[in-house]
């Protein structure tokens, strides 16, 4: 089916990585907002993707958490760690949010699937600064981090805004920050405005931003229509260097406001 697609959406595509300014771009068929097995369409691409740019030998796949990566998992097979290794190491600390979405756990369930190593996090979202610097000096948590930041790929989705404000326990000067600050989108703890401007960061352990431009195979998997401002605003300062995975909905929500 995937293959059949594959050519339907060829000119979409190629207008998504014009109008975004990215290199690669992927689309596959529905809307994850009004149908939910459109995550397992978006897992085998990415299965897919992995399976032809990740390299024979030792791999670090990063990966960040949230529904859409969690299902995207359950895609995954053996195939996947066919000829190389790879161990998945969580890309921040994310103690806090609902179990089975925080980046460890995806992490871990992407290396059951595919037979592979995982290393996890086990340090808490909401850090302050001095806490961070102390967990910091913690040689096992070093080496993750140090890990993360070396990946050679990395596994990240976007949320929009609200829903992540929701999801995240912030205060309501944070909220009011966000509300005035016009937030679209959320990636890596990083509200961020229409313009990829950053509106308030949240602070946490881990990638961050700025690390993205040094990783080579860089896959950001998103579903939804409603995700498309928030898609939009990643791209006017992410990397181009990437992939973008998306479904139908959001592409033409993108390009066509519908
Ligand atoms: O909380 C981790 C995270 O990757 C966020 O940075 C992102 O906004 C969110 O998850 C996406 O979550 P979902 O896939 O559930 O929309």
């Amino acid at each position: 089916l995937l293959n059949q697609q594959q050519h339907k959406f060829y000119e979409v595509e190629e207008a998504v990585k014009r109008k975004l300014n990215i290199e690669h771009c992927r689309i596959v068929p529905g809307d994850a907002d009004k149908d939910a097995s459109v995550y397992q369409f978006l897992g085998q691409v990415v299965h897919l993707i992995l399976d032809k740019h990740l390299p024979e030998g030792d791999n670090v796949v990063a990966v960040t958490g949230g529904s859409t990566l969690s299902k995207v998992a359950e895609s995954f097979t053996p195939e996947l760690s066919d000829g190389r290794s790879i161990t998945f190491v969580p890309s921040r600390g994310g103690l806090g949010s609902s179990i089975n979405i925080q980046s460890n756990s995806v992490g871990s369930l992407m290396a059951q699937q595919t037979d592979s190593k995982y290393i996890p996090l086990f340090i808490p979202e909401n850090l302050g600064k001095e806490t961070s610097e102390i967990l910091l000096k913690d040689p096992m948590i070093k080496e993750v981090i140090d890990m993360s930041k070396s990946a050679n790929c990395l596994l990240l989705s976007i949320g929009t805004a609200n829903v992540m404000a929701e999801r995240r326990e912030i205060t309501d000067e944070q909220q009011e920050i966000i509300e005035n600050g016009h937030a679209v989108g959320e990636a890596f703890g990083i509200f961020f405005d229409s313009y990829g401007e950053t509106v308030l960061r949240y602070p946490r352990i881990g990638l961050k931003f700025k690390d993205l431009s040094n990783i080579p195979l860089l896959l950001t998997i998103v579903g939804g229509s409603s995700k498309a401002k928030a898609v939009e605003a990643f791209f006017q300062k992410a990397p181009s260097h990437g992939w973008l995975i998306c479904d139908e909905g959001l592409a033409n929500m993108v390009l066509n406001g519908e």
